[in-house]
């Protein structure tokens, strides 16, 4: 540690302690960590934050990010701020800072010499605008899943499906036994699996261009075109009145051996662990589809809005603090299936899911931008409800979900 960043630490330790001897301060977080895993993981940070002298009162808002991150930033513009929030690493809080609603970070940061223990440096990146930190990030969590019940298979008859085309050629099969295929939940999973299925048949480069680079020749090329074909191929699978309303519900069939498989990001992996499953025997879980190990660079962070009373604000700067310590990272992430944002901590409790994630992290050709670190929140509502329609309904084309995805892309503001 350099002369300057050990003087910062010293700094901030110091502010720290001051804060600590005073009384608990009272932090309200929000969150939409409200599946059994994600209960389960959120309970750690709740009880490091309790263990660090303050105390956290809980802001659970039910029903994911879509329903939750509206509240969030309405209520910071609105002037009745929580004390910490949950948001996603990318454009989503853009605004808030630029209207100088969020408290600057920057010190914790130095003094944890966040720059250099937390990886990958995506994540911090996205906290940080004009050379400001502004969010702590406390995982990455990847998209890129699927997820599957050996039993379901064995009990068949088929061997588990270790990639995309297995499921595919197992699908009728299973079918034709009564056994739903694949699950799904309405709504942004429809697009998260879309989305998951063009990486893993168009190639994570194609993805890059057509969401970061906007390049409309392969968004309406060949190597997307066949994507869409292979999606009306397996619509047939999940029908929209089979189609849950959560994304818990949806890995919850998996998980209870009335659906097969189900595509979801890694969080899945905490309800699997709340079940007492176990990766590798139970289940599987496979990165990239199995096609190609990839991983984005998903994840969580949290945001701390100002506050006029300079003991919260302490308190908001310790629980930052708090949050990438060794012990609450391990503890968090254990449960919460997503993959801890340092290296030095100890992860011999990793599960199966965990390890794969890990290992494709040590490869960074393998990691590639999570979507709304590309692309701005309404037009990636815009891809949801189309990728949605598309799958709900047999009678809209290949071509015209292909047609109208181009034109999103086309509109999105750079
Ligand atoms: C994501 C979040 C994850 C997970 C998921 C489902 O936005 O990053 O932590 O909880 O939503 O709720």
């Amino acid at each position: 540690m350099g002369l300057k960043k050990f003087a910062a630490a010293l700094a901030f330790s110091a502010s720290v302690m001051t804060a600590g001897i005073a009384s608990a301060t009272d932090l309200e977080v929000t969150h939409w960590w409200t599946s059994g895993g994600e209960a389960a993981a959120v309970a750690e940070f709740a009880k490091a934050v309790d263990a660090s002298g303050d105390h956290w009162v809980d802001g659970a808002i039910a029903g994911s990010g879509d329903v939750a991150r509206p509240i969030i930033i309405s209520r910071i513009l609105g002037g009745n701020p929580m004390a910490a929030t949950q948001l996603n690493p990318g454009k989503d809080a853009d605004d808030l800072i630029a209207a100088g609603l969020l408290e600057d970070i920057t010190d914790v940061a130095t003094a944890g010499d966040w720059a250099h223990i937390l990886r990958p440096a995506s994540q911090l990146a996205s906290c940080t605008k004009d050379g400001k930190v502004y969010c702590v990030p406390v995982n990455l969590h990847s998209a890129q899943w699927m997820w599957t019940n050996r039993k379901v298979y064995e009990d068949a008859g088929i061997a588990p499906p270790q990639n995309w085309a297995d499921f595919v050629a197992a699908a009728p099969a299973l079918q034709a036994k009564g056994i739903q295929p694949l699950s799904m939940a309405q709504g942004w999973p429809v697009g998260l699996m879309v989305n998951d299925v063009l990486v893993a048949l168009a190639g994570v480069e194609n993805f890059v261009k057509v969401y970061k680079d906007r390049d409309l020749a392969i968004a309406g090329g060949p190597e997307f075109t066949k994507v869409f074909d292979a999606l009306a191929a397996v619509r047939q699978y999940v029908p929209a009145d089979k189609m849950v309303p959560q994304w818990n519900e949806a890995v919850g069939l998996v998980i209870q051996g009335k659906a097969a498989a189900n595509i979801m990001g890694d969080w899945a992996g905490g309800e699997f662990q709340v079940a007492k499953m176990v990766a590798g025997k139970d289940y599987d879980c496979l990165p990239g589809l199995g096609v190609t190990p990839v991983l984005n660079t998903g994840g969580d962070v949290f945001y701390f809005p100002k506050n006029k009373d300079p003991a919260v604000t302490a308190a908001q700067k310790k629980m930052a603090a708090t949050l990438v310590t060794k012990e609450v990272q391990v503890a968090f992430n254990l449960k919460k299936g997503s993959l801890p944002m340092r290296a030095d901590v100890d992860l011999s409790a990793a599960n199966d899911c965990m390890k794969k994630g890990l290992e494709i992290l040590d490869h960074s050709s393998a990691v590639f931008p999570n979507d709304v670190q590309m692309i701005d929140r309404d037009s990636l509502n815009q891809i949801n409800d189309t990728f949605t329609a598309f799958m709900a309904d047999p009678s809209m084309t290949a071509a015209a979900a292909q047609a109208k995805f181009v034109d999103i892309i086309k509109n999105a503001p750079k």
